[in-house]
């Protein structure tokens, strides 16, 4: 017999008594964006069909697509409502709908969710050699001559795919491993898992964005580093070498076909916010850390017990 009483509920139980729970992690959420204000009220079904289609990408969602693409430097933008995970599925299918057969170039700290997509959608994929860190336990992005040792031994991959800034926090050279695969064959696309770094394109103290650096395609996680709720994310892509229909194609596959529309608000949100705000807010952040390296290595923080 079950005898569980019947009022408990545990998710919202849990939420509603975080108390002064102090965040040292995602999601990023903005304090000054401008936020939904009754969420109960304003969750509305996707056949209120005036406000367009996520999916096909019409009405304010095309237009928020739009607005996205302008401020973080691409030529279209896709939100997520699955995270960079979803975003990296509907990436690697867009492969599948290009190429008969396609190969990919991954860096051996790729997610899980690139290896899982891959094996799916039957991709063949192979490592670029990559080295390891002892000291910070930590494998490092790789250097463009690997990438090109690695073309060199698979000339006929079709797109090399690279995680920039890594779990870790370090930052792959993008511009040049561009120029590396682009020299080597400029129809070879370079994709970018920038889950972590969505903040990168309003600083120009902090390593250049995928898009700024000549990357095709950036999957970002915008709840890790760029300020909107959790699951949400941003797909962005120049057109040059990305053919646009069939990445909405893939998009359309995989796509729930009911998106909450409050997340997709705070992906709007966060994208006025940054573009007014952004260098000043990254700026803010940057100097947070600075000061927090220093407080560290003055040691006016004590270690934690057991650490010298
Ligand atoms: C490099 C990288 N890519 C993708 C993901 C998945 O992102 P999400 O949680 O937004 O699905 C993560 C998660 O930590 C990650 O570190």
């Amino acid at each position: 017999m079950n005898n569980e009483s019947s009022d408990e509920i545990p998710v919202l139980d849990a939420l509603s008594n975080l108390g002064g729970y102090i965040k040292w992690c995602t999601p990023s959420v903005l304090p000054h964006q401008r936020k939904v204000s009754n969420i109960y009220k304003s969750d509305i079904s996707v056949s209120a069909g005036f406000l367009g289609s996520y999916v096909d990408n019409t009405g304010v969602f095309k237009e928020a697509h739009k607005k996205a693409a302008r401020v973080y430097g691409a030529d279209k933008t896709l939100f997520s409502v699955n995270g960079t995970t979803g975003s990296n599925f509907v990436v690697l299918r867009m492969l599948t709908l290009e190429y008969e057969s396609p190969q990919i170039l991954v860096a051996r700290n790729i997610h899980h969710s690139i290896l899982h997509a891959a094996e799916w959608l039957g991709i063949k994929f192979r490592f670029i050699k990559s080295s390891y860190d002892p000291q910070f336990e930590s494998l490092i992005p790789p250097k463009p001559e690997d990438v090109l040792d690695t073309l060199n031994n698979y000339p006929e991959s079709n797109a090399v795919i690279i995680s920039s800034p890594t779990y870790s926090g370090l930052a792959a050279k993008i511009d040049d491993i561009v120029k590396v695969v682009k020299n080597f064959d400029k129809e070879i696309k370079v994709i970018v898992d920038e889950a972590w770094g969505s903040h990168l394109h309003f600083s120009d103290e902090l390593p250049k964005s995928a898009m700024q650096a000549g990357a095709d395609i950036s999957v970002q996680s915008t709840h890790k580093q760029g300020g909107s709720l959790q699951q949400t994310g941003m797909i962005h892509w120049k057109e040059k070498y990305v053919n646009s229909e069939l990445m909405y194609e893939a998009f359309r596959e995989y796509a729930t076909t009911s998106p909450s529309y409050h997340l997709l608000a705070s992906l709007d949100a966060v994208r006025a916010y940054m573009k007014k705000n952004g260098h000043e807010a990254v700026e803010s952040l940057i100097k947070k850390a600075e000061y927090f390296k220093d407080l560290l290595g003055k040691r006016l923080i004590p270690p934690p017990q057991g650490y010298g």
